[in-house]
């Protein structure tokens, strides 16, 4: 199997990656940089919708995980437009460029996420569900919704409905570990909202699962069975950590520091479940939290 690869240099692409390589697979990447020039390398441009077409000829499957970081302070006008380039714009590029191909992929795995589901509560929400109302929400949904091209032309188009990605390398995990190692983490807000979750090894494995089944198809909810509550993951990480975790983060502190940003992810719940992975008959290496952390901590 030939696979492209975009947002290779990503935490979730760097190790989809390896974990594609060590298998046998053969794996091209599709960069914005041109820094690199060799035949597992191919360049596109988004802002004026550009790809290396010739080199798409012939492949197995394309795996798209670009997107600027949504966690990384107030979003502000400048960014709320780069995430949706980086999302939207990105994805509607490369399906159009895929469908447009004489001999297509057979399956084009697209990255999404729980966002789409927005802010639920303790509703416990399956890929069925309907999506939410908010910014993450409809961004989620014009970002499915750009895989589109890819679907008419026969592809099998899978979007991956990802939950907070548990690794030291990067995202949530790693910017609040040097706090609750310091013993200084806390709840957020009232720590009722709940958070889904997936280990990074686990992701990896789904992933190629929605490679090589072709069952498997339209929105799969990446995440572990047993999505937490605020509290819950706060006194696990503590717990793991051997540290107490006894400073709440106010509510009113947030939403001054990041305001938005804060409201649409770190305040906002949603309980999803794996619904088609379990169907499919994927086992998590880790299905509990305290099991994932254990493992990533060690
Ligand atoms: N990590 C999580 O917990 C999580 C959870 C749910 C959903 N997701 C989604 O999954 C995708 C990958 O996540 P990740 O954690 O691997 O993200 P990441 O580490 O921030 O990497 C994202 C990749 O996107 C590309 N990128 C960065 N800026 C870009 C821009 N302005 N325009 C186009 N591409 C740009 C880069 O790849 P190149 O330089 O190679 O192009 C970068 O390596 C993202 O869309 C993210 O929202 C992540």
């Amino acid at each position: 199997m030939k696979i492209l690869v975009s947002g290779s240099t990503g935490l979730i692409g760097s190790a989809l990656v390896s974990f594609l390589r060590s298998q046998g697979y053969e794996v091209a990447r599709l960069m914005r940089e041109r820094s690199v020039r060799d035949e597992q390398t191919v360049y596109w441009d988004i802002p004026s919708g550009t790809v290396e077409t010739g080199k798409l000829e012939g492949l197995d499957a394309v795996v798209h995980l670009t997107g600027v970081n949504l966690g990384a302070g107030r979003w502000t006008v400048k960014k709320k437009t780069a995430f949706h380039e980086s999302r939207v714009k990105a994805t509607r590029v490369l399906s159009d460029a895929i469908a447009g191909l004489e001999r297509p992929p057979g399956v084009f795995v697209s990255a999404s996420a729980v966002g789409y589901y927005g802010n639920r509560g303790n509703e416990v929400l399956y890929e069925d569900s309907p999506s939410g109302t908010g910014f993450l929400a409809d961004l989620c949904r014009q970002w499915e919704d750009a895989t589109k091209p890819a679907a008419a032309k026969g592809i099998r188009v899978v979007t991956t409905r990802m939950g907070v990605v548990l690794s030291l390398r990067g995202g949530a995990l790693a910017k609040l570990l040097p706090i609750f190692r310091l013993g200084i983490g806390g709840t957020v807000g009232s720590g009722d909202q709940y958070m889904s979750w997936i280990g990074i090894d686990d992701l990896v494995l789904a992933f190629h699962l929605c490679l090589i089944n072709e069952n498997v198809d339209g929105p799969v909810n990446m995440v572990a069975p047993n999505p937490v509550t605020n509290a819950e993951f706060t006194r696990t990480l503590a717990r793991v950590c051997r540290r107490p975790a006894v400073f709440p983060v106010p509510v009113w502190l947030l939403k001054i520091l990041f305001g938005e940003m804060a409201e649409e992810t770190l305040l906002s719940s949603a309980r999803v479940l794996p619904g088609k992975l379990h169907d499919s008959g994927f086992t998590f290496r880790f299905p509990e939290l305290h099991e994932a952390l254990e493992y990533v901590l060690k």
